[in-house]
């Protein structure tokens, strides 16, 4: 049986300032989904990277002195191994400065200019800075736009107009190309507009810090027409075509603030090149901090290395994961984080563990009691615990990280229910089998959902699996071997306490 694979890019984050969680999100949803993916069995490439060329870069560069490439070599750390001290288990890491990515670049440029879809021609019109693209009269006036001059200058095109029924027809013809489907639906009511061609160069009198266009040195490239190429530049387009072709076409994971470069020039440049376009271009919501997006020049926003400090890696993980419905904003309080830690993590899970634990070790000397004859009450957890792996499976494979983690908590609140009402404490002191037989069941949907959570705690999760006796024992019921020896441990999510003042 050939393997499935799985390919999975997240944006390449600007190099003008340290991540936050934003970015922190994104990376770690495609990381729990490429976790998924392996356990699924599946051949997973998961890229992520870094977009170092254009004004953003080369104006953060000049703020601190340091020429942009200083500046890139400075910063490109402070992701990389905040992703380390994540988890996050990427397979490549690409910097857009590399020469394996600007060669290619410049080759596609070639090529596309070759083909006739490259032309220059003068334009006159309004540009924002800090947008860093050309803006329409109505897109001034919509006010959403900062620092906008009139410019006129010589400039080059890439013939995207061309390409917008094309386009139309194949969003029709492929739902699950951009998700969620209203997203999908905004991209066809954009597409209803007609689509213009697209500004890909500027010269270098105005900005220096890119990729020289091959076929006019007195230009650089368009730092968006640069950067989209990073998924197929990593992954051996022009350079190793067996490696491209074993995993093109793939899944991006965007914010939505990126979804129309992904959608509408991303597309087209891929119509331009003859490839085909991406599995699927999924764009989440925002991380809002009150009423406005989580934002590097807002710089409203929580650095993830503070709560790491405080709460721990898997902490901050199930968070982030479990708290934003995919699609939809969420707003990030301490507060909620709190709540929600003590809730889920502290109460639900981690207590469940200590019980089991406590109570196997108390009455049955730290090893797993067996568990016969099953009662009406065992067989209604039995059968929620054997479910809940295709339950997950199937709201991962469609994006629902929030709701699959849901699944696996509502396991976890069903047994603790479970536990209270058969009480195994004082069965112990009338009937050790049938304590026995509950402290089993319990312990086996603990084990059950440990090892599902594994891609969103990956160090918590296998750590109860471990204590458990249980690393390998699948994702089936009946994994939990009777007579494992339990390890002995500390409280895996200790309660926050909070001061009440
Ligand atoms: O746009 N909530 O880079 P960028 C959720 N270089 N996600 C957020 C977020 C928030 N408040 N803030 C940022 C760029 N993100 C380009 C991408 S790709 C070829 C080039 C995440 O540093 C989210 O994934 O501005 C968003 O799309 C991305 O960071 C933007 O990162
Ligand atoms: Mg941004």
């Amino acid at each position: 049986m050939t393997k499935n694979k799985f390919y999975v890019s997240t944006p390449i984050y600007y190099v003008n300032d340290a991540p936050h969680i934003g970015h922190a999100y994104t990376t770690i949803l495609a990381d729990v989904l490429s976790r998924f993916h392996r356990a699924l069995g599946d051949d997973v490439f998961f890229l992520t990277g870094l977009d170092e060329h254009g004004q953003k870069v080369q104006q953060a560069a000049q703020a601190r002195g340091l020429t942009p490439q200083a500046h890139c070599d400075d910063l490109a750390p402070r992701f990389s191994n905040l992703w380390t001290t994540l988890e996050i288990s990427n397979d490549d890491f690409i910097r857009t400065t590399e020469v394996r990515h600007t060669r290619i670049v410049q080759d596609i440029l070639q090529k596309v200019y070759d083909k006739g879809d490259i032309y220059q021609k003068e334009y006159e019109g309004l540009y924002s800075v800090a947008e860093e693209r050309f803006i329409t009269e109505k897109e001034a006036e919509s006010g959403a736009f900062r620092e906008v001059k009139s410019i006129k200058e010589k400039n080059y095109f890439f013939k995207m107009g061309k390409y917008q029924q094309r386009l139309i027809d194949y969003i029709e013809s492929h739902p699950g190309l951009i998700q969620p489907e209203h997203r999908k639906n905004e991209m066809l009511g954009f597409l209803r507009q007609p689509l213009g061609d697209l500004c890909i160069s500027r010269p270098k009198s105005r900005l220096a810090w890119g990729i020289e266009i091959p076929f006019d040195r007195d230009y650089v490239t368009y730092v968006w027409f640069d950067a989209l190429i990073n998924y197929i530049s990593a992954i051996g387009y022009g350079s190793d075509e067996a490696k491209f072709s074993r995993w093109w076409p793939g899944v991006h994971l965007i914010g939505k603030d990126i979804l129309t470069t992904h959608s509408i020039y991303w597309t087209t440049m891929l119509f331009a090149l003859e490839l085909p376009l991406p599995e699927t271009i999924f764009a989440h919501g925002w991380w809002l901090m009150g009423e406005s997006k989580m934002s590097k020049s807002l710089g409203n926003v929580v650095r993830p290395l503070d709560l790491i400090e405080q709460h721990g890696v898997d902490a901050v993980r199930y968070y982030l994961m479990a708290e934003m419905v995919l699609g939809n904003d969420a707003n990030f309080t301490p507060e909620n984080f709190i709540k929600r830690y003590n809730s889920d993590l502290a109460n639900d899970f981690g207590n469940l563990l200590n019980r089991v634990s406590g109570l196997i070790g108390k009455y049955f000397d730290g090893i797993v009691p067996p568990a016969h004859d099953l009662s009406e009450a065992d067989q209604a957890i039995m059968s929620q615990g054997a479910a809940l792996y295709g339950k997950v499976r199937a709201l991962l494979l469609d994006y629902k990280v929030d709701a699959a983690i849901n699944e696996i908590m509502n396991l976890i609140r069903a047994v603790n229910k479970y536990m209270e009402m058969q009480a195994p404490w004082k069965l112990a002191k009338t009937d050790l089998v049938a304590a026995g037989r509950v402290l089993y069941v319990a312990t086996e949907a603990l084990r059950l959902s440990a090892a599902l959570l594994r891609a969103v705690m990956p160090e918590k999760a296998a750590r109860v699996l471990q204590i458990l006796g249980a690393e390998d024992a699948g994702l089936s019921w009946g994994g939990l071997r009777a007579g494992t020896k339990l390890e002995a441990h500390s409280p895996l999510f200790p309660r926050i306490e909070v001061d009440k003042k």
